[in-house]
């Protein structure tokens, strides 16, 4: 073997990772821009809360609004489906926590905790996602008047409660606040 052939390596060597620095540099330039386009715009942003009419929901109506993707479910509910659901004893309920994020984690799957709260009881405000595998449930159905999950057999009542079926918890109620008599705040 002569010198000349145990240097030729060794310059390609060099070749290779002053080509590999070059890459390197390179790839540093264009992360930057990349992540900036991965914050959010300002269509994106105004999706992060959207205010919903609610003017036309007589008691007994529903309507599905959609916000971050999702389904939210916005009842007005009658004075019947408020009784039935104030009537229930809460050692009745399968998940016995309200699941609403406007009030403290561990509260308790009361009535007027599950809904808008004080002077408007009537209305509930839910993510319309089964807590079982996130199948859309179907309202004013079921056994218990609320809502019922076909895909395996969920039933909720008019509070949103899970009260039967495989679903584990109960409708999870997002933040939201009526901004006037007939607008709500999502988000
Ligand atoms: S996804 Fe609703 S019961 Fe399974």
């Amino acid at each position: 073997m002569s010198a000349h052939d145990t240097t030729e390596p060794n310059r390609r060597d060099f070749l290779y990772v002053a080509t590999g620095m070059v890459g390197v540099v390179g790839a540093a330039s264009v992360a930057w821009p990349f992540i900036d386009q991965m914050r959010p715009d300002a269509s994106t942003l105004a999706m992060a809360t959207i205010e919903v009419d609610v003017s036309a929901l007589e008691p007994g109506m529903s309507l599905t609004a959609k916000w971050r993707g999702k389904p939210v479910f916005i009842r007005n509910r009658t004075d019947k489906e408020i009784e039935e659901a104030k009537a229930v004893a809460l050692t009745d309920l399968k998940d016995p926590v309200a699941r609403n994020a406007n009030i403290a984690s561990d509260a308790a799957a009361t009535d007027s905790d599950r809904s808008a709260g004080e002077g408007k009881e009537n209305w509930i405000v839910m993510i319309g996602s089964c807590t079982h595998l996130g199948c859309v449930p179907l309202g004013q159905a079921g056994d218990f008047g609320g809502w019922f999950c076909p895909c395996h057999g969920s039933h909720y009542d008019t509070a949103g409660r899970i009260r039967k079926g495989p679903a584990p918890e109960n409708l999870a109620v997002p933040v939201f606040e009526f901004i006037s008599d007939t607008k709500i705040r999502i988000g």
